[in-house]
This record gives C-alpha cells, sequence and structure tokens, in this order.
C-alpha cells in the first residue's frame, strides 16, 4: 500500500439491494483500491432472492444479511431490524443500490446527508417506477441517472452527480436501461467517494432550496446533442 492510501480516512458503508446489486458490485470494485475513501462492511437485502447477496458474499462483504420485510409487521418494525443491523456493523454511510421500499422519516432522519440513492432518470424527471418506458413514450432525446442524497418523498433530495446519454429511436425500455445502467456504475462510485471524503456539502441556494457543492468541482462546456446527427 503506498503511503498515501495508508493515510486515506476510509468511511464504513452499508448498502441496502432489493435485486441484483450491479450497482452495489461498482460500488465495491471501487472500494477494492486502498486509496479509495470508503469500505463496503455491509449488505442488507429485503429479499432472500436477492442475487446481489452471493455477489457480496463473494466478494468478501463481512456482513451480508437479510432483512425480509414480510416477516415484520410494520415498516418501522423493518427499518429497526436494518438499522440495528447497520449499527452492528459500525456503518457511518448507506448507499441504496436498486433497494425497491420505501422509507420512513424516521429512518432517513437518522442518516440525514449520510443516505445516498441512485435512481435511473434525470432528476427530478421521472421519479417513481418504469422511468425509462416513460421516458420513450415522451420521446426524450437525453435520458440518464442521478445519484441523490435521500429526503423523505420519494426520489426527491439534493443532486450529487447525474450522467445523461441519448436516446435512440430504436430503443426499447431495455435497451435504454441498459446504456444507463453503464453510467450508473461509472457515477455512483464517483458520487460516494465525494460523500465519503467529505467533498460534498449540502447547501441553500438564495432561495432556500438545497442544493449539493462540490468542493473542486470541474464542468466542461461538453455537451451532448441528441441525435447529433444528420
Ligand atoms: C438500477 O437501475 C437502479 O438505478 C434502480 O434499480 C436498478 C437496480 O439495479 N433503482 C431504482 O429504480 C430505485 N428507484 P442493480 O440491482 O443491478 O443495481
Amino acid at each position: 500500500m503506498s503511503p498515501a492510501a495508508a493515510s486515506v480516512t476510509r468511511r464504513r458503508v452499508g448498502i441496502l439491494i432489493s435485486g441484483g446489486g450491479s450497482n452495489m458490485a461498482a460500488l465495491i470494485a471501487a472500494a477494492q483500491d486502498p486509496a479509495y475513501p470508503a469500505e463496503i462492511v455491509c449488505v442488507v437485502s429485503n429479499r432472500a432472492d436477492a442475487g446481489g447477496l452471493a455477489k457480496a458474499r463473494a466478494a468478501g462483504v463481512p456482513h451480508v444479511v437479510v432483512v425480509d420485510h414480510r416477516t415484520h409487521p410494520t415498516r418501522e418494525d423493518f427499518e429497526r431490524t436494518v438499522q440495528a443491523e447497520l449499527e452492528a456493523a459500525g456503518v457511518e454511510i448507506v448507499a441504496l443500490a436498486g433497494f425497491m421500499r420505501l422509507l420512513t422519516p424516521w429512518f432517513i432522519a437518522r442518516w440525514h446527508d449520510r443516505l445516498i440513492n441512485i435512481h435511473p432518470a434525470l432528476l427530478p424527471s421521472y421519479k417513481g417506477l418504469h422511468t425509462h418506458a416513460r421516458a420513450l413514450a415522451d420521446g426524450v432525446k437525453i435520458a440518464g441517472c442521478t445519484v441523490h442524497f435521500v429526503r423523505p418523498e420519494m426520489d426527491v433530495g439534493p443532486i450529487i452527480v447525474q450522467a445523461a446519454v441519448p436516446v435512440r429511436d430504436d430503443d426499447t425500455p431495455e435497451t435504454l436501461a441498459a446504456r444507463v445502467l453503464t453510467q450508473e456504475h461509472r457515477i455512483y462510485p464517483s458520487a460516494l467517494a465525494r460523500v465519503a471524503s467529505g467533498a460534498v456539502r449540502v447547501a441553500r441556494d438564495g432561495d432556500g432550496n438545497e442544493v449539493v457543492r462540490t468542493e473542486g468541482a470541474v464542468a466542461t462546456e461538453a455537451s451532448l446533442i441528441s441525435p447529433d446527427r444528420p
């Protein structure tokens, strides 16, 4: 390990999943670099059949558990068990990665500005489900994905990073989802690194809106025009 890597403070991250866990896998892969400012110490799935569980175990995540929401009488009961697992693993930051349960204000308040989510759309457009089918039905020419801090309203919260992709005339929800997912795997590790290293802070703009400010952020003049030919 290089001296620079040895001096990095690695925040302890827990990931909540419900499915295949490809975003989780992207975070685990990024955290394999000792210079990455976070380590993945815990993965919790609300479904026992989530494909991501085997990936997390194979990657050596120390604390991989199922908390089945169906065996808990209320949402709060479910979340208290999840919370206990996160605390047992000493988690400092929580990343939702294809976690398909709504979280209550109780849980969200406990993780204020330490709880992030990835959503397969350019928020605030296309909150909720079936984002790609809805975008295609609207005929939009650019789609994308967003990593944001979580607030109690669904798919709302200060935006940390976004990526955009072109929409093609022959796209199906599946082909568009695949193009967006490739970008999800790029921006989620980048967003988590910024949160874990303290490079981002949530500020208020002049109108009182919550916005993320990123230390040393650079935005190029590059643009994505779609379609760009002929
Ligand atoms: C990802 O596209 C993620 O953005 C989306 O589910 C997929 C999970 O894939 N999340 C949501 O729709 C949350 N509202 P993964 O399990 O392979 O990461």
